[in-house]
């Protein structure tokens, strides 16, 4: 495994043919750092799933450059998905879509559906132009951390995630610290109607005003598999306590706003939501850096992002 510190024009086409040759390369998004390979290569997908410890039946994300490139992967669209493309692509949305039938099992898990997202991050795009260039047509890419642990947002977290399970052809492109934080909003786009799976910086109100369809809030699972949506997962090694009075000697997450409780480690103290789901997994794996046994979290309260926040530590908060 190496790692690319600076990602230069020439070093991204080296990293493009390395997914051509069927390894793993980690790259930089807006939201977490994704452990891509070629959607199409089933023993490249693999490693994915050995590297991550993963079990095989859970389906990946395929990340594609545009919109122009959904019928690869995708038939029978409505309507509302491709507003729902046109509005937020490049951005922090998944859309799951029928898939086309020359999709892998081995992308879907089995399901007749796939999960499409166009990243809005320089790197991401250059690595997605240069490996099409080379005939390629979308990259696998799951968040690039151990099954049910903590999404990494920067390069070192991906080293530490993924170091002892990688291979010396496999590549991780430095994109400094993702901008977001948290993954991207997934919708169900197999129904009449979107159905947000998992919430993101990609809210429901901004779902429903660009369809002009009225949303459920309630998060369906219904029959799809879905690993984010387990009870416990995006959990570190501290136990994740919520809008509890803390002890000495816990970990503390909140808001600037709110004072840190006497004798207890203040993790971060971000001024907005939006710096909130940007440093909450990076706080995370400082309290276990620190060897912090408990955190106690007071989450945000407002809507937005402050939803997906909520929801992940509700995951954290289930081990
Ligand atoms: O922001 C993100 O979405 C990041 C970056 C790297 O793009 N990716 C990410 O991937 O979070 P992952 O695999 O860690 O989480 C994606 C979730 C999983 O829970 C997976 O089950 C679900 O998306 N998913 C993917 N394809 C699906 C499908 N066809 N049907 C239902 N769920 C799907
Ligand atoms: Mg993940």
């Amino acid at each position: 495994m190496q790692t690319i510190p600076n990602c230069s024009p020439n070093l991204i086409v080296e990293a493009a043919q390395v997914l051509k040759d069927g390894h793993l390369v980690a790259f930089p998004t807006e939201t977490v750092y994704g452990l891509g390979a070629d959607a199409t290569n089933k023993s490249a997908v693999n490693k994915i799933f050995l590297a991550k410890g993963r079990p095989k039946n859970h389906p990946l994300i395929v990340h594609i450059s545009s919109m122009n490139r959904l019928y690869d992967w995708a038939v029978d669209i409505p309507e509302y998905a491709i507003k729902l493309a046109n509005n937020f692509w490049p951005g922090p949305m998944t859309l799951i879509l029928r898939r086309n039938p020359s999709v892998g099992d081995f992308i879907t898990g089995g399901q007749s559906n796939v999960g499409l997202r166009v990243p809005d991050h320089h790197i991401a795009y250059q690595l997605l132009i240069e490996f099409e260039k080379l005939g390629g047509l979308g990259i696998a890419a799951p968040s690039a951390n151990r099954f049910g642990s903590v999404s990494p947002t920067n390069i070192q977290a991906v080293q530490d995630e993924l170091e002892n399970y990688l291979t010396q052809f496999d590549l991780l492109l430095n994109g400094g610290q993702c901008d977001i934080g948290v993954e991207s909003t997934i919708i169900d786009c197999t129904g009449n109607k979107p159905n947000i799976l998992r919430p993101g910086s990609v809210t429901l109100d901004m779902v429903s005003n660009c369809t002009d369809l009225k949303i459920d809030s309630v998060i369906q699972l219904k029959t799809i598999r879905f690993p984010g949506g387990l009870s416990s997962h995006y959990a570190p090694q501290a136990k994740i306590v919520l809008d509890q009075l803390p002890q000495p000697g816990d970990g503390f997450l909140a808001l600037a706003e709110i004072q840190t409780p006497f004798g207890c480690i203040r993790l971060a103290s971000p001024t907005s939501a939006n710096e909130f789901a940007r440093v909450l997994y990076s706080s995370f794996r400082l309290a276990d850096q620190k060897r912090i046994k408990k955190v106690i979290v007071i989450p945000p309260t407002d809507h937005g992002i402050s939803v997906a926040i909520r929801d992940r530590l509700g995951k954290a908060s289930a081990k």
